[in-house]
């Protein structure tokens, strides 16, 4: 595309991050899907629109319910003008069911519904494979301030309400996923960054229990791309 014009800042494993002017971002979705912190790769067309599109909406859904996202506006087909924060190197995991890493260290039965939210930390480092944080650590290792930590539990929380309920109307179960803050460069703002797609969510359909996220791709259950456009497809986007 014509985005050669701006200076590329970052690429991650499903991103790309240019500079867009002084104070925001240009995000690109790629094609690119990986697992297991990048061990399984491949190249999916259509997933950066899809995962675009569908990051778009809940972050619209969430700046209208006041929650500050870094969502600025739609620049084309696969990326969308974003605030510029400084990343507060966390990844925040937010628990309705049990699923994934939490079965395998616990040894609990896939689905298990938690009595209430779990959220845990994992220290963002692609070298250390993100390890999961308890708070005290990224406290005692000054990661963030004890406020803006407990902001970013109380903030996490709310999302969950907001897409919980949205996607309980379309028979979707939101099962977990991951978010990222950063504060903002323009004014310190706590600011939820990254995305919100079924790269980084689990959804379940609420009567048969079908994927439709990344998990297809990590457990090999069919095509990913039919399980994206499905989800998109239910959310009415
Ligand atoms: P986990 O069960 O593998 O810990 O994943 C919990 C949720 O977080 C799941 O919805 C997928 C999401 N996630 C990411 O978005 N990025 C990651 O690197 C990991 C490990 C999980
Ligand atoms: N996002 C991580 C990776 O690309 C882990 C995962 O989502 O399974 O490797």
């Amino acid at each position: 595309m014509d985005k050669e014009k701006f200076d590329l800042l970052y690429e991650g494993k499903a991103k790309k991050v240019y500079k867009y002017n002084e104070n925001e971002l240009l995000i690109e979705f790629k094609d690119d899907v990986t697992a297991f912190n990048g061990l399984k790769k491949s190249n999916v067309v259509n997933k950066g629109k899809i995962n675009k599109k569908i990051s778009e909406f809940f972050f619209k859904m969430l700046n209208k319910e006041s929650i500050n996202t870094h969502y600025i506006k739609e620049y084309d087909d696969s990326s969308f003008i974003a605030k510029w924060t400084n990343l507060i190197p966390l990844e925040v995991i937010v628990r309705n069911f049990a699923a994934g890493s939490f079965c395998k260290r616990y040894g609990v039965e896939k689905g298990y519904k938690f009595d209430d939210t779990l959220v845990e930390f994992s220290l963002k480092d692609d070298n250390l494979g993100d390890p999961m944080i308890t708070k005290d650590a990224i406290l005692l290792l000054k990661i963030t301030s004890e406020d803006v930590l407990e902001q970013i539990e109380t903030i996490s929380k709310r999302v969950n309400k907001i897409l919980s309920n949205y996607l309980k109307s379309k028979h979707i179960i939101l099962v977990d996923y991951k978010l990222e803050f950063g504060l903002a460069k323009k004014d310190g703002r706590l600011t939820l960054i990254d995305e919100i797609s079924p790269d980084t969510c689990r959804f379940w359909d609420d009567n048969t229990m079908e994927s439709f996220d990344k998990d297809v791709y990590r457990e090999e259950k069919g095509n990913l791309i039919n399980a994206y456009e499905e989800l998109f497809r239910r959310l009415n986007i």
